[in-house]
C-alpha cells in the first residue's frame, strides 16, 4: 500500500495541479493533497479555503483526500504514514527549486522521506497560480485555468475590490 503526499500552496489550485493529482491517483493507492505554508509567500486566501476548493475539485477521485497543515511537511508525512512526497514540475526552473526542497526534506526527515517529481501535463506547462491570481485580479476569464466546480468562487476571491 503506497501512500503519498502532494504538498503545495495551491493559491489557488489550477488545472495543472489537478492533472498531477489525477495521475498520482492512478499511480498510488492513497494520495493526500496537503496545503502547507511557504515562508517565502503571502496569502490573501486562507489555507482552509484553498483546501476546500481542492476538495471539491478532486471529488471524482476516491483515493485522494485533502488536508491543511501549518507545520513542517516531513512531520505531517511521518504522522500520516507516508514516506513519499510527489511534486509536479513544469520546467527546469521548477526542478532546481524542488531539488533544493528535496534535499532539505531528506535531511529534516533523516533520510526517511523521499521525493518524486512528476512533469505536469504539457498542456498546462505555462500555467501557474500567480497567472490565475493576476488575470482574476482584473476580472479576466480564468475558465481555462481552474476547475469549473470552483471557478466562480476563485474568480471572486482574487478579484481586486
Ligand atoms: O506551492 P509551493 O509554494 O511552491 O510549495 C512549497 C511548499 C509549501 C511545499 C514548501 O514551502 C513547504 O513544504 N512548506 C511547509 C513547511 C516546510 O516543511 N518547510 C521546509 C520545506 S523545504
Amino acid at each position: 500500500m503506497t501512500k503519498v503526499v502532494c504538498p503545495g500552496s495551491f493559491n489557488p489550485v489550477t488545472l495543472g495541479h489537478i492533472n498531477v493529482f489525477e495521475r498520482c491517483a492512478r499511480l498510488f493507492d492513497e494520495v493526500v493533497v496537503l496545503v502547507v505554508h511557504n515562508a517565502a509567500k503571502t496569502y490573501h486566501v486562507s489555507a482552509q479555503q484553498r483546501a476546500e476548493w481542492i476538495k471539491r475539485a478532486v471529488a471524482h477521485l476516491p483515493n485522494v483526500s485533502v488536508d491543511a497543515y501549518s507545520g513542517l511537511l516531513v512531520d505531517y508525512a511521518a504522522s500520516c504514514g507516508a514516506n513519499l512526497l510527489v511534486k509536479g514540475v513544469r520546467d527546469a526552473l521548477d526542478v532546481v527549486v524542488e531539488t533544493q526542497m528535496y534535499y532539505a526534506n531528506r535531511e529534516a526527515s533523516k533520510g526517511s522521506i523521499d521525493t518524486m517529481f512528476l512533469p505536469t501535463g504539457e498542456q498546462f506547462a505555462y500555467l501557474s497560480s500567480s497567472i490565475v491570481r493576476d488575470v482574476a485580479s482584473y476580472g479576466g476569464d480564468i475558465g481555462a485555468f481552474v476547475p469549473a466546480a470552483i471557478l466562480e468562487e476563485v474568480a471572486a476571491a482574487y478579484r481586486k475590490r
